[in-house]
């Protein structure tokens, strides 16, 4: 599955990643899979894969992938219905770069708290120099009851150098750029919880930039 990486991935002026070259993307906490599905319309020559552990969000998009190109169909496109916690072993070291956009549940405290079997599985579905961009979106007042029942710690910056980026350090995670995105970078992101979130600018949007070392 896996297609080889050309390291031509860039960012773009907003920081986050571009889709330039031949590879392997996979989503994880795709959602309603329209990341995915854009993007994989817009760059034929990539194969991209959506990964939520709710199936019901992907019925109808991946309905949608598999009709005829006339019909919406896309060749380029998986959904699979998987946790992050026990991702596939037929994509280890498939990825050539992983996205997690506005994670939930389980899924942000994982990312948050840097658990150590969620960073080896993620780390696991890397190809060489894989690129890693997550996007973490938290409201401390709207999401507080989020916040409590998950204890997550505030993502000061104080938090993210001394405590989660040496977690992925130890997972084998280059940290290539990290901050915080203004609105108007985060709401272009081609997700539904970026539409959806976007009249809330109190919400504070943190992005990491990882490599697999
Ligand atoms: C707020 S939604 C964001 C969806 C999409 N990335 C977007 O930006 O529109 C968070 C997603 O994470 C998924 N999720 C939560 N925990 C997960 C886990 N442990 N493994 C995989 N997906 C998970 C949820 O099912 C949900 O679809």
């Amino acid at each position: 599955m896996a297609a080889p990486s050309d390291n031509s991935t860039r960012r773009n002026s907003e920081n986050l990643l571009l889709h330039t070259g031949e590879g392997v993307v996979v989503d994880i906490g795709t959602g309603d899979g329209r990341f995915v599905y854009r993007s994989a319309r817009e760059n034929p020559n990539k194969f991209f894969i959506g990964i939520d552990a709710n199936a019901k969000p992907l019925e109808k998009i991946s309905m949608k992938a598999t009709r005829k190109s006339a019909k919406g169909g896309l060749p380029n496109v998986l959904f699979v219905q998987a946790a992050v916690e026990s991702l596939p072993e037929e994509l280890n070291a498939a990825a050539d770069e992983i996205h997690i956009h506005f994670p939930w549940g389980s899924l942000l405290r994982a990312v948050i708290v840097g658990d150590e079997s969620v960073l080896n599985s993620l780390r696991r579905i890397c190809a060489p120099e894989c690129l890693i961009e997550i996007v973490i979106g938290i409201d401390e007042e709207r999401d507080k009851s989020e916040i409590e029942r998950l204890e997550l710690s505030q993502l000061s910056p104080d938090y993210l150098e001394n405590i989660l980026i040496p977690k992925y350090k130890a997972a084998g995670f280059e940290v290539l750029d990290k901050g915080i995105l203004s609105p108007s970078d985060w709401s272009k992101l081609e997700t539904s919880w970026a539409r959806k979130l976007q009249s809330n600018s109190n919400r504070q949007v943190t992005y990491l930039i990882l490599q697999a070392s």
